[in-house]
């Protein structure tokens, strides 16, 4: 069962979360002085537009029109009823996604892809660095980068590049180059805190090149709100008063925090992340001040981490293998408003084919995470009877991660 909106009920305005969140951030701190940073610390890197976006308390942000443009290729994006789901389960729970697979490169990711191109573009950039874990990321700012004529140039994560050569090709059909990450060390399996050292290093170095990152920072969560908004008129659409729980996998936090920030204030809406086992950060790791890549060259940000020195098992989420976590999804755990489950490979993959076989729909390694813990939810609600409503985002399509699968189903997956 699919609910849809109409083009124009597509959000003109995202939702910062900034002001109501339970308490105030802490402020990201120089990598040098551990003072306090402020705009112009950003400025090499970033364009003001976001750099002010980063640090605004404004309940809401216009999303500018060329941007609403631009993200009309896919959106509205559809609501859906996972009823074969659900029947297959035999769960009395009502299972709902918002369905981020149709967009052009196949995630979520387009959603910030494409405010960063234009805001970067119109303060006189022509071109991007960024790194990219799975492809996902790197995938979608090549696309972003096409529709305003910007070159882009990505550090792409060892293992993923070695696993997954079709999303290098994607890139390099929108024009990208793609290069493995670390670039001084052809035998490290590479990490996403070594390439955001390899992207930002890159930016730093050049006046015509900013530095875009596709996850953890506040603004990035802020484009991702277009999500949760969606959803939450879609919802309405399905006669539900409100969602019991709402669940993202987590790997920097944009794309849970997209579809879970708009219920914030819910008090009866339950929010979960879903981690893996094998980086689980927001589960096993401390909340404190660390850096956000793994040479200590960005600011040090207050969230959970593993340190910013670890590097993760080459598991194929390779969207979720990140030390860190966004200052919001951390400062949400910390305080009790949003719950955390981890899980190791294999139980993700076997969550990730069920899907596939009642829903159709290949579900990509990450976003087999929050499946798992959907699924979970589904039967929690089936042992005590209760009508509970889920909803959570399906991030991603696993087309290009076929490798990943074909390793599930030949018995060849770490189950780390
Ligand atoms: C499909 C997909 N889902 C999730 C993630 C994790 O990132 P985030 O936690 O920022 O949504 C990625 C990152 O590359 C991804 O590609």
């Amino acid at each position: 069962m699919r609910f849809l909106l109409d083009q124009d009920r597509m959000p003109t305005a995202w939702f910062n979360a900034l002001p109501v969140l339970p308490t105030p951030l802490d402020p990201p701190l120089h990598p040098a002085t551990n003072e306090p940073v402020g705009p112009d610390d950003l400025a090499p890197l970033f364009p003001m537009a976001l750099i002010a976006q980063e640090m605004s308390t404004e309940p809401w942000i216009d999303i500018p029109g060329e941007v609403i443009d631009i993200l009309s290729l896919w959106r509205p994006t559809p609501l859906i009823r996972a009823t074969r789901l659900e029947r297959a389960l035999g769960t009395p729970a009502r299972i709902y996604y918002k369905d981020e697979s149709g967009s052009p490169a196949g995630s979520h990711k387009p959603n910030t892809a494409v405010p960063q191109a234009f805001y970067n573009m119109s303060e006189g950039m022509t071109r991007l660095a960024t790194e990219t874990g799975a492809g996902q990321w790197g995938t979608a700012l090549s696309f972003a980068c096409t529709q305003f004529n910007l070159d882009c140039k990505v550090y792409m994560v060892r293992a993923s590049y070695e696993q997954k050569p079709y999303r290098t090709i994607l890139m390099q059909t929108w024009g990208s180059e793609v290069v493995p990450s670390p670039v001084d060390d052809p035998s490290h399996p590479g990490s996403l805190g070594l390439a955001i050292t390899d992207a930002v290093r890159d930016a730093a170095g050049r006046d015509d090149t900013h530095y875009a990152l596709g996850s953890v920072l506040n603004h990035v969560l802020l484009h991702q709100t277009i999500i949760g908004l969606e959803a939450k008129e879609q919802l309405t659409l399905a006669d539900e008063s409100h969602p019991d729980v709402v669940l993202g996998c987590c790997g920097g936090g944009s794309n849970l925090g997209g579809i879970a920030l708009p219920f914030l204030a819910d008090d009866r809406v339950r929010l979960v992340a879903a981690e893996p086992s094998s980086c689980p950060t927001l589960t096993e790791g401390r909340y404190d001040y660390d850096f956000g890549d793994a040479a200590g060259m960005t600011p040090l940000l207050r969230m959970y981490t593993l340190g910013h020195e670890f590097i993760p098992p080459p598991i194929h989420a390779g969207g979720l293998r990140y030390h860190g976590d966004s200052p919001i999804i951390s400062n949400l755990v910390n305080t009790g408003r949003m719950e955390a489950v981890a899980y190791p490979q294999g139980k993700t993959f076997e969550a990730a084919i069920q899907f596939a076989n009642t829903e159709g729909k290949l579900p990509a390694p990450e976003a087999g995470h929050v499946i798992r813990a959907v699924i979970d939810e589904a039967l929690a609600a089936k042992e005590t009877g209760e009508e509970r409503v889920i909803l959570f985002n399906f991030c991603g399509h696993g087309l290009l991660d076929l490798s990943a699968y074909d390793d599930y189903l030949h018995g060849r997956l770490i189950d780390a």
